[in-house]
């Protein structure tokens, strides 16, 4: 909290990155938290980069009306590789200065959060950060935006594959999101009973694999799922089908990459709850003088993290999960 608050009378707020569902939710909380306290919003399209080239415009109450249940972000999204430079920043700064913008939201993932820390030490603007990414691999708060869509959007992708799997009696390697992350896989293996999870936290051991298929196999399984995140050390499910496909010729191999489907949809009620609760929050933290900073939620309490410590580190998985799925084969 800095020594003298200064009033916000103007926020600036952008998504930035891979989009999430739920994100128009979290600009609408924004927008309409701040009206209520005549505080002045700026939307700024496609991120850092339209920081950088003034696509900036006021936004009001009625400009986030019936956004609350779209996936995707009205204020679109993006990845500036100028913003990474000196250069890019100052002008970035130059437009915050030209409109008077007191204070930055900035809605997305690690990549983000970098971003915003990096104007509020250089230039000392005041900076929020709001979690929305599917990956849900930012520390500070229990679930990120768009997580809990994404997770229902994969699991039911998953029960139907399974249902085909059934019939032919095959084996489906389902490769699902998280290039860095395995919490779409790990959460989807349970709750879509698969035999595998292949996770980016943990080592693949090709043979333990194999091994594994043929117990299964023996024991008269007829058709299997293997969960395969996409940042899993194999390379995902197509390198993990031409390394395991000789040894199982017997069984019809099927992959199927599931890929942006899950970025994108209707959110959750428990997403747009989330993103609304943290809406709300990030401009009632920039009223108390907060700046540097993310919001989360957790276990169900409103939680500040600096920004600096947000981005320092990947949110651990919850191994009594991992342990849990292996269990449940
Ligand atoms: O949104 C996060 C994420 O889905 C990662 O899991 C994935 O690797 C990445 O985004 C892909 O994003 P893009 O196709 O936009 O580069």
């Amino acid at each position: 909290m800095s020594e003298e608050i200064k009033e916000i009378k103007t926020i600036g707020i952008l998504t930035s990155g891979g989009d999430s569902p739920g994100m128009n939710a979290a600009i609408r909380a924004v927008v309409r938290v701040a009206a209520k306290n005549h505080i002045k919003v700026y939307g700024i399209r496609h991120g850092y980069h339209g920081l950088i080239n003034d696509e900036i415009e006021e936004m009001e109450t009625h400009s986030v009306s019936n956004i609350i249940q779209r996936g995707g972000t009205i204020l679109k999204s993006a990845r500036s590789k100028e913003f990474r430079t000196p250069e890019g920043r100052k002008k970035a700064y130059e437009n915050i200065k030209k409109h008077n913008i007191d204070a930055l939201v900035a809605i997305g993932g690690d990549g983000t959060f970098t971003g915003a820390n990096i104007l509020s030490q250089e230039y000392g603007i005041n900076t929020v950060g709001i979690p929305g990414t599917i990956d849900n691999d930012i520390i500070g708060t229990d679930e990120t935006i768009g997580y809990d869509t994404a997770l229902n959007t994969a699991l039911e992708a998953i029960d139907k594959i399974r249902d085909t799997a059934d019939a032919h009696e095959r084996m489906f390697l389902v490769e699902v999101m998280g290039r860095d992350a395995g919490f779409i896989a790990l959460e989807t293996s349970i709750a879509g009973g698969a035999e595998l999870a292949l996770l980016p936290e943990e080592l693949t051991d090709i043979d333990d694999i194999k091994s594994q298929l043929k117990n299964m196999l023996k024991e008269q399984v007829r058709s299997s799922l293997i969960i395969v995140a996409e940042g899993d050390e194999t390379g995902g499910a197509m390198k993990l089908a031409e390394k395991i496909r000789p040894d199982f010729v017997q069984y019809d191999m099927r992959v199927c990459i599931l890929g942006h489907i899950q970025r994108g949809g209707s959110p959750t009620a428990r997403d747009r709850v989330l993103a609304s609760r943290l809406g709300a929050a990030a401009v009632k933290v920039l009223m108390e003088g907060h700046s540097a900073v993310m919001v989360g939620v957790v276990n169900n309490t409103l939680k500040i993290t600096p920004l600096r410590v947000a981005v320092s580190k990947k949110k651990d998985l919850d191994y009594s999960l991992v342990d849990l799925a292996k269990i449940l084969r």
